[in-house]
């Protein structure tokens, strides 16, 4: 299996995230970090920690992280994910205290400890990942891919043109950008597509298996679900898709192509400005005039291939 590590601000669909990476063979979760975003690091904290439990793997070391952007104050997004972070379906409270080291650490030890590069999945603001890079540099050497959810080619949700986890820390959004490993970006753009209609929620939220029926109740909070047209009970699976693109990465299509933050305060606060001009030939792109690296851009995706992925993955116990 591929060693993997979440990063997450668990979070409704963060949660879906976690869910489908347990469960599925090709992966082997190392460990979950924390970081603020959806709700405060307590709170993703407290909800990792129940997730894992609930999807039966509840050894699985979880570290605490950020509890602030780099620079800005945290600003939390209740409003999408309920006052709890995990859309107040009234999950119990953890049996277990997270690890005795910060999620910096944590990071950097099981990174160096992999006997095979790991792939890193950042689904929340950057923060951790950003400390990481820019304190210990040296675990670039034991990292195969970065595959981040965030960042959006055409518009944003959290402001018109910025997507919330780049949003919430831009700063380290642009660290990880310019980071000398392989990433692929999974934005709002292929983010948004993936729905499992509604039949497939009923389905699961009737199942005797409780990471299965915890998967139901997750997806009829739809927090990622943006306009589901006549299917009022489809859910999208969200931050889940960024770790069904490492299992299967023929199930997006992607471009690699430059991307950079926009730091200015303002309008364009956050905003990933990606160059697709058809003029910006491999040759020009690679003459070094430009600082921020190549980043593989998530275009499409399959989405009737993902959703059955993430429904034979969750449902296979
Ligand atoms: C991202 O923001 C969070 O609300 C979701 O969990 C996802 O990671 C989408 O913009
Ligand atoms: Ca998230």
């Amino acid at each position: 299996p591929i060693p993997v590590i979440i990063d997450c601000d668990t979070g409704v669909d963060d949660a879906l995230a976690l869910l489908f990476a347990v469960r599925h063979p090709g992966l082997d979760l190392r460990a979950v970090t924390c970081v603020a975003g959806n709700t405060d690091v307590d709170g993703v904290v407290r909800n990792t920690l129940t997730v894992l439990e609930q999807a039966g793997a509840p050894d699985i070391p979880v570290a605490r992280g950020a509890g602030r952007p780099l620079i800005e104050p945290a600003r939390s997004a209740r409003h999408v994910h309920g006052e709890d972070g995990m859309g107040d379906i009234g999950l119990p409270a953890p049996t277990r205290a997270p690890a005795d080291v910060d999620a910096v650490t944590l990071l950097r030890r099981e990174i160096l400890a992999s006997p095979r590069p790991v792939t890193l999945i950042p689904t929340a603001p950057l923060t951790n990942i950003a400390l990481l890079l820019r304190t210990h540099p040296e675990v670039t050497r034991n990292i195969e891919r970065i595959v981040f959810m965030g960042g959006a080619v055409a518009c944003g949700n959290a402001t018109p043109v910025a997507e919330f986890n780049v949003w919430h820390d831009p700063e380290a959004a642009a660290i990880l950008l310019t980071a000398e490993v392989h990433i692929t970006m999974y934005g709002l753009d292929v983010f948004q597509q993936v729905v499992v209609p509604g039949a497939d929620v009923r389905r699961l939220r009737a199942s005797a298996e409780p990471g299965a029926r915890l998967a139901g109740e997750l997806l009829s909070h739809r927090p990622a679900t943006p306009d589901v047209g006549a299917d009022s009970e489809a859910g999208g699976i969200g931050d889940a898709g960024a770790v069904c693109t490492v299992v299967d990465p023929a199930g997006v299509t992607t471009r690699l192509l430059p991307v950079e933050v926009s730091l200015t305060p303002g309008p364009t606060r956050g905003q990933t400005i990606v160059d697709r001009r058809p003029r910006l030939g491999e040759s020009e792109l690679h003459t070094g005039t430009r600082d921020q690296r190549l980043v593989d851009v998530a275009l499409d995706v399959d989405v009737e291939r993902f959703v059955k992925l993430y429904l034979g993955t969750v449902e296979s116990v």
